[in-house]
């Protein structure tokens, strides 16, 4: 019995000791394996360690280095931040950055209100009075561009093809049925529906039932002014496709359809 117990508590004092050196070891390899900032062959890898670990101020921190304790500093009195550039247009060498910077300023301000909101020039948002057509020129680049657009905001609800109803994936169990893109009341422009205008008003800002529902959501944060105006280039096409009976297309493009090209 008392050699028993004699045994266990030895073993007990093994153990620990046995803990203790594995713990040391472990502490000793962790500090062998690497602190921050020195040099190793492992990832994360750092090809410009001097810029990674610049001393900088984070946001919304503290420092003591300016008086008042904040890292940020607040805008300077009676002025407003105005676009994502700090320049101003005409201070920089390159012509095709000056065009971006004026660019950035003038979609800022929607100085053009023929492009940005699709309402003719003196009349209000709040009354407005759609352009038949749209401010942009049309090429193939632009309607390539908003066939890709369309593909990706529009067709879930509207269909591919733009017939609406429920062609498309969400679409099909949306509370409302989206509209037939290729109905009459979209292509006449003697009436308010059919006016390039419109329909880039209801991309960009959505459609809501008389009770203040939403119908249709907006996408004014995501399809910018250019986009929304080639989305509306694309419907057009799409309009003047369907007028067009499978027969009546050239043999390539029959032969495109059939291979399941959309
Ligand atoms: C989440 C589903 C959904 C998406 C995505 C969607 N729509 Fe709609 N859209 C609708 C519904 C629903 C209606 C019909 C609403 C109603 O009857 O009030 C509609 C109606 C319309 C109308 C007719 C407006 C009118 O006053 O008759 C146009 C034009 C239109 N959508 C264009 C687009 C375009 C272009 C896109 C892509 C940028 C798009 N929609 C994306 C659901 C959607």
């Amino acid at each position: 019995m008392t050699t028993k117990t004699h045994n266990t508590r030895t073993s007990t004092g093994r153990q620990l000791g046995l803990l203790l050196a594995l713990a040391a070891a472990g502490s000793a390899i962790a500090f062998a394996a690497g602190c921050r900032g020195d040099r190793s062959d492992a990832p994360p890898r750092q090809f410009f360690p001097d810029m990674d670990d610049q001393p900088k101020l984070d946001p919304q921190s503290e420092t003591a280095f300016f008086e008042d304790g904040r890292s940020q500093r607040l805008p300077v009195e009676r002025t407003v931040a105005f676009g994502s550039r700090s320049e101003l247009p005409g201070t920089v060498a390159s012509d095709a950055w000056d065009g971006m910077i004026t660019a950035d300023r003038e979609s800022l301000l929607k100085a053009d209100e023929t492009f940005a909101f699709g309402i003719v020039e003196g009349s209000t948002r709040e009354e407005p009075v759609y352009v038949d057509y749209m401010p942009v020129p049309v090429t193939s680049d632009l309607i390539k561009r908003g066939e890709e657009r369309f593909n990706i905001f529009c067709s879930a609800c509207h269909g591919y093809d733009g017939e609406g109803g429920s062609s498309g994936t969400v679409g099909a169990l949306w509370s409302y049925a989206p509209s037939n893109l290729l109905a009459e009341q979209y292509r006449d422009r003697g009436n308010q529906f059919g006016k390039d205008g419109y329909l880039y008003h209801v991309i960009r800002d959505g459609l809501w039932g008389p009770d203040g529902s939403n119908r249709m959501p907006a996408y004014g944060y995501s399809i910018d002014e250019r986009d929304a105006w080639a989305i509306v280039a694309y419907i057009r096409t799409l309009q003047a496709a369907s007028d067009v009976a499978f027969d009546e297309l050239d043999p390539a493009d029959q032969a495109r359809l059939e291979g399941g090209t959309p």
